[in-house]
């Protein structure tokens, strides 16, 4: 049966992890978030998460060459073998270039690439409010998604803290870095028909509801 490879593209906050993390659980797919795997880097003292710390904390972005060899490893792992949700990668035109490549390779392609459209002042609000659990990153918002325990994760019982990069000036210079540098990946899966976009301003379970409908439109198209 063809896999269905799925990438999710928006600027900070659009909630691109909110959705990937329910898209996951819908068609058991492997969830790769670039993000989360250098944070991880970053909390293990890895040379990776060394090399990357600066860049995230300035809301700029790492490097194109460790972010590829970053991703390709993980995609080579046997669990994306068969499909994955990506959620932050690619973020250039370098790096979907680099990820269309791995792909080729092998044989294989990008299904969909799904953009989430929010405004710049909506994603100010959003990711002001943002808290994530110190255990696994679940993400909680104070006003739209809040933990039944005030600053306690819901799913693991972990203190809930403000990320790094969630700083109203970091968030400044992600929106100007989205704009310029991962904006044109807009018209590269354009010119590739997979492009597909949803409004990300509605609730999370209507945008849900939104990506569920538009993948079974794609599966009864392609027979994913
Ligand atoms: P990364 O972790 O990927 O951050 P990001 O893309 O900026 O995305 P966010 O995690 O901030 O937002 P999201 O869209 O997942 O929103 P969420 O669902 O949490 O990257 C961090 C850094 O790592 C980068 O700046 C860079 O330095 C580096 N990096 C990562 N990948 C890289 C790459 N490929 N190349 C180079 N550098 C890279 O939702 C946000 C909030 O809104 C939450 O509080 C949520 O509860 C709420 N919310 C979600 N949906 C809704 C809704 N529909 N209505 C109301 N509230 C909502």
């Amino acid at each position: 049966m063809p896999e269905l490879n799925l990438i999710l593209i928006g600027p900070p906050g659009a909630g691109k992890g909110t959705q990937a993390d329910r898209l996951r659980h819908d068609f058991s797919l492997p969830y790769i978030a670039t993000g989360d795997m250098l944070r991880a880097n970053v909390k293990d003292g890895t040379s990776l998460g060394k090399a990357a710390k600066q860049h995230m904390d300035a809301g700029d972005l790492v490097p194109d060459d460790l972010i590829v060899e970053m991703a390709a490893d993980r995609l080579r792992q046997d669990d994306a073998r068969d499909g994955f949700i990506l959620d932050g990668f690619p973020r250039t035109t370098a790096q979907a270039e680099a990820l269309e490549e791995h792909l080729d390779e092998e044989g294989r392609r990008v299904t969909a690439a799904l953009l989430l459209e929010v405004p710049d002042e909506e994603v100010v609000r959003r990711i002001s409010g943002r808290r994530i659990c110190t255990k696994a990153g679940h993400p909680f918002h104070v006003e739209f998604d809040p933990p039944k325990v005030e600053g306690i994760c819901d799913e693991d019982g972990s203190p809930l803290i403000q990320r790094d990069d969630d700083k109203p000036e970091v968030v400044r210079n992600r929106l100007r870095v989205f704009h310029e540098q991962t904006f044109p990946l807009v018209e590269f899966y354009d010119d590739r028909g997979v492009l597909r976009r949803i409004d990300g301003t509605d609730s999370p379970a209507a945008v849900h509801d939104h990506i569920r409908a538009l993948i079974a439109t794609l599966k009864l198209e392609d027979g994913v």
